[in-house]
């Protein structure tokens, strides 16, 4: 399973993408907001300098011909630029005359198996269920990762990658990988938490006590 970012912070993927780890990333009008006074196509340019892979810019546009036009512009700032469109009736318009456009998209905002069914119909490059959204609800997000990965696997057109999204700790990557999720797109303080064991701590301590205190 592939690890992207979560997150249009060019510090946090300046410094996930050093740890060698990083094979793409995935950003969402709230993550541009939140990096206050970030030009949109700057942010995705200074993204696809830092990263080697692809990169998820999102429309706002309501209405197929306006998401259409959004992600022909969008699909030309760089080739690793991918279109993030809502799993909506408009969104699968959408997909399929981008992907006719032979231009890649990510279909967002999915929240139950038959939303991804049609969303790999209409040509998605990827689907991302939101996991830890479904969570919130009280309702297990990963069942949603697992339906998805059977009814894809079970049919040999369908090459759409599963991503889940909506990660909120570190036992959400493992139970995707579990669940056969092609990509997890993490936010940059779980990826954090991933390598972090009071073991490992503890373990260090020790080595470098016992190495300090040996007889030479
Ligand atoms: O980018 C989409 C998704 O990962 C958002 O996650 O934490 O806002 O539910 P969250």
């Amino acid at each position: 399973m592939q690890i992207y970012l979560d997150t249009a912070n060019l510090d946090e993927i300046r410094e996930a993408a050093s740890w060698g780890i990083l094979s793409g990333v995935t950003t969402n009008p709230s993550l541009i907001a939140r990096e206050k006074g970030a030009d949109f196509k700057t942010t995705i340019a200074e993204i696809a300098n830092l990263v080697d892979g692809p990169i998820s810019a999102e429309t706002i546009s309501l209405d197929a011909p306006g998401m259409v036009q959004e992600g022909v512009e969008y699909a030309a700032w760089h080739p690793n630029v991918i279109i993030k469109i809502p799993s909506t009736i408009e969104g699968l318009k959408a997909v399929s005359e981008l992907s006719r456009q032979n231009i890649r998209t990510n279909v967002t905002l999915c929240f139950n198996p038959t939303q991804a069914l049609l969303a790999a119909r209409a040509g998605a490059f990827i689907i991302s269920p939101f996991v830890g959204r479904i969570d919130d609800t009280g309702v297990d997000g990963m069942q949603l990762i697992r339906e998805i990965v059977t009814i894809y696997r079970q049919d040999p057109e369908i090459t759409t990658k599963v991503l889940s999204a909506s990660i909120r700790h570190p036992r959400h990557i493992v139970d995707s990988a579990i669940a056969g999720a092609d990509i997890a797109t993490c936010p940059f303080k779980v990826l954090q938490l991933s390598m972090k064991h009071p073991l490992t701590d503890r373990g260090i301590e020790q080595f470098l006590a016992d190495w300090r205190s040996r007889s030479e």
